[in-house]
């Protein structure tokens, strides 16, 4: 299998020194909070960061720190920090309220706000789009959701979502921002942070020298920017962003220096990065804190992830990585089999590459057919 990229730019607007973005994207102490309050939630406990001993030797680079998001809080990706988090903000902002929550999502973020909803015994509405697997929507219904299935892209749910809860007064949860609607996504990636909290202890000084990031709409990567950034601060590892090729919103963005919404007419296989438009809240984090982007396409999802479940290297313990999972990884392959890549993104042998295991197995059908060797 070779691991490649379809389309990369280099963003010339990257610079280092700008760290106070971070300062106005958390401006009160929004991850230091999340980070005391989430840690007492029950059941917590830090997810593991895995040296992928066998990617790295294959890759070219010194090593992989992979962040395991598989086991958390039992909802199988980084996502259960984030919407359940804000929801229990929101709840906070309106004591005695009987407070009714909406959000639109391709799964993951859905099932996260509907875990929240239910500790809080609060009615709880999902948009999905027309090609959300059943198992996803299942998953969510299973935590007491309404769900509402639409049809479009994930940028039509979003719309849906918008209407139905002007219509009836119900709160949106949402994951992504945009202008004027800033305050919860801001708490869902105050949630994120925990990750990084968790990192950098684990890390124990040991300072990476890339962080590749997936994206969707950007929440993640801009959250791990703005909370990455105060420690490192002009020592800042380069981040590079993976995206899908069917919905590059971060790649035509940067091009164009401007937010910019992709048309999505294909649906890729890492459905968490199926997003067709950046995040407000995330553009600037995005715009001076990621040095390259690249887009990659679906073919080396699936072998991937086997090759995550089933470890090179008999030291390497087996992992449950999900289709967002395998993405960073393929990242790494891509930039190491291209000398071009390799030398804009200063990726080489002594390189020590932080990536983000988001999810483990958020959709149990694909992920057996993907194990099974069918897809
Ligand atoms: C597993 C997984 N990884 C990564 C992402 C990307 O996150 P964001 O949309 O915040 O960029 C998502 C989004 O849903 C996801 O579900």
């Amino acid at each position: 299998m070779t691991y490649s990229y379809t389309k990369h730019h280099q963003n010339p607007f990257q610079d280092n020194s700008a760290h106070h973005v971070a300062t106005e994207l958390f401006p009160n102490g929004d991850c230091e909070t999340a980070q005391s309050i989430i840690p007492k939630w029950p059941n917590y406990t830090p997810t593991p960061l895995v040296s992928l001993t066998d990617i790295a030797e294959a890759a070219g680079v010194s090593k992989i720190f992979y962040k395991d998001e598989s086991g958390r809080f039992g909802l199988g990706s980084f996502k259960a920090l984030g919407g359940a988090y804000a929801v229990q903000y929101l709840a906070n902002q309106k004591p005695g309220e009987d407070i009714v929550v909406c959000t639109a999502t391709d799964g993951n973020h859905g099932k996260s706000v509907a875990w929240g909803a239910q500790l809080l015994g609060a009615e709880c509405h999902i948009f999905i789009h027309a090609n959300v697997s059943q198992g996803r929507a299942d998953a969510m219904a299973a935590y007491g959701a309404v769900i509402h299935r639409i049809d479009g892209n994930y940028d039509d749910s979003i719309a849906a979502c918008i209407e139905l809860a002007d219509k009836h007064g119900w709160h949106i949860v949402s994951d992504t921002s945009w202008e004027g609607y800033q305050e919860i996504p801001r708490q869902v990636m105050a949630g994120y942070s925990v990750m990084c909290r968790e990192i950098l202890d684990r890390l124990d000084g040991e300072k990476p020298t890339h962080i590749i990031l997936q994206a969707g709409c950007g929440g993640m990567a801009g959250a791990v920017i703005g909370a990455l950034w105060p420690h490192w601060k002009d020592d800042m590892p380069k981040v590079i962003i993976v995206e899908s090729d069917m919905s590059d919103c971060v790649y035509e963005s940067l091009t164009r220096d401007e937010i910019y919404l992709v048309n999505i007419t294909e649906e890729t296989m890492m459905a968490g990065l199926s997003c067709g438009e950046v995040s407000e809240l995330a553009w600037p984090p995005i715009k001076y804190g990621v040095s390259n982007v690249i887009t990659i396409n679906d073919d080396g999802v699936a072998p991937m992830m086997r090759w995550l479940a089933n470890p090179t290297d008999s030291t390497r313990p087996s992992i449950v990585g999900g289709e967002c999972s395998a993405s960073g990884l393929i990242g790494i392959m891509a930039i190491q089999s291209n000398t071009e890549l390799a030398l804009a993104t200063g990726m080489d042998e002594n390189s020590k590459v932080l990536v983000l295991g988001t999810e483990g197995n958020t959709d149990p059908e694909i992920y057996k057919k993907v194990m099974e060797g069918e897809i």
